[in-house]
């Protein structure tokens, strides 16, 4: 049988991975919660799954305003960073690949989380979900709309957070702006309501991401080591709602990457079923392959038959897998023997301990026993 296009190696400029399965990001809430650190239980996780092609880590904060959830890790203390620094050796001593997600959640947190102080966000828009907070989950309040200062010194928080995570040891970091968290709430008109150089126009809602690149870039940090996470269709979670220039603004977005020399673009498929909603791109791939000049990943809803078949059919380079990665450490070995997949426990995704984290075993532990 020919060789699966997902278990080849994938080389570009700025990326050099043994195969193409990546193993997508994941808050598993796993950190200690005091100081958002990254602990020896995070190590085991993480080098359990080095033999994906590229590892992006769960979300992880760049300040303690972009904190959003309990038992989350950050990269913006010395002790965080020299958390991370046992778990990216860890996955290198095996031979992986692995890239940190910097992560602000802007609106999606609460006072409780935030020593008191309102969310962040583009506009003071309630985005009536809810929240983890040390005495469980609470309603979201109607963030704080960002003055311009706030907003440059976020910049310079990424700018910072992206040089620790070289400090701590990743191969790169991927900006989250993706699933209704910080940037998306600035592209999306509807949790976007400024009428300053951050809003109106689709240039405008896009300016605070691309200054971040920007401010990255002038930082020292190559953009070759630098990824963007984007999900384009993204409706119903997090208070985000797609409207008449959704897509356009992400096109204008994706277009604009194409200058900035990333590492990869990350894209997600829709998370529901949109096919119907007039104002969705229902073929994320398909849509943005021929407008994106770079290396691509697309997320969500794959399987091995499927990421097989879209990178066959030229519509992807990588594929990240998220839940399957959750039951499935060693993802790429079940591929490459065509063996069947363990399903994840969804009631153990953010409790803490190891049960559901790093108890899942790798094929070769099950044929022991
Ligand atoms: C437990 C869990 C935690 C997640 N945390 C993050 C996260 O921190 N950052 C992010 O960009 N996406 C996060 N996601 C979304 C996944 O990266 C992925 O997009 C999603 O699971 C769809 O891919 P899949 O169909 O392969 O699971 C999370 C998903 C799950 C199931």
């Amino acid at each position: 049988m020919a060789e699966q296009p997902l278990l080849t190696a994938f080389h570009s400029d700025k990326l050099n991975l043994n195969n193409r399965v990546v193993m997508a990001p994941m808050t598993r809430s796993r950190a200690d919660n005091a100081g958002n650190v990254p602990n020896d239980l995070m190590v085991e996780y993480y080098s359990q799954r080095a033999t994906a092609g590229l590892i992006i880590s769960e979300g992880v904060f760049v300040s303690p305003e972009a904190v959003g959830y309990i038992n989350v890790p950050g990269i913006y203390t010395p002790e965080q960073i020299a958390g991370w620094k046992k778990v990216t050796a860890a996955v290198r001593a095996k031979g992986g690949k692995f890239f940190a997600q910097i992560w602000h959640v802007g609106r999606m947190s609460h006072p409780d989380l935030l020593g008191g102080n309102l969310p962040l966000s583009a506009s003071a828009l309630n985005p009536h979900s809810q929240v983890f907070t040390p005495t469980g989950m609470k309603d979201t309040v109607a963030p704080a709309a960002m003055t311009t200062a706030q907003i440059k010194q976020t910049v310079a928080d990424f700018a910072q957070g992206a040089k620790n995570a070289l400090e701590a040891g990743f191969d790169g970091m991927e900006i989250h702006s993706s699933n209704g968290y910080l940037f998306h709430q600035f592209f999306n008109g509807t949790s976007n309501h400024r009428t300053d150089e951050y809003g109106g126009s689709i240039e405008n809602r896009a300016r605070f991401f691309f200054e971040v690149l920007d401010a990255i870039k002038a930082a020292g940090v190559d953009l070759g080591k630098v990824g963007a996470r984007l999900n384009p269709s993204l409706d119903g979670l997090f208070g985000m709602t797609l409207d008449a220039e959704t897509i356009p603004t992400f096109d204008y977005i994706v277009k604009r990457l194409n200058d900035y020399g990333l590492a990869y673009l990350h894209l997600s498929e829709p998370f529901t079923d949109v096919s119907k909603n007039e104002f969705a791109e229902p073929h994320i791939a398909k849509h943005y392959r021929p407008m994106y000049q770079g290396t691509l990943i697309i997320n969500g809803g794959f399987d091995q038959e499927k990421g097989n078949k879209v990178i066959a059919d030229g519509d992807a380079d990588l594929v990240a897998y998220g839940t399957l990665y959750i039951s499935n450490p060693d993802l790429v070995e079940r591929f490459a023997q065509n063996e069947p997949l363990a399903k994840g426990d969804k009631d153990t995704f953010y409790t803490p301990g190891s049960k559901g984290y790093t108890d899942y075993p790798a094929l070769a532990e099950v044929a022991a026993k």
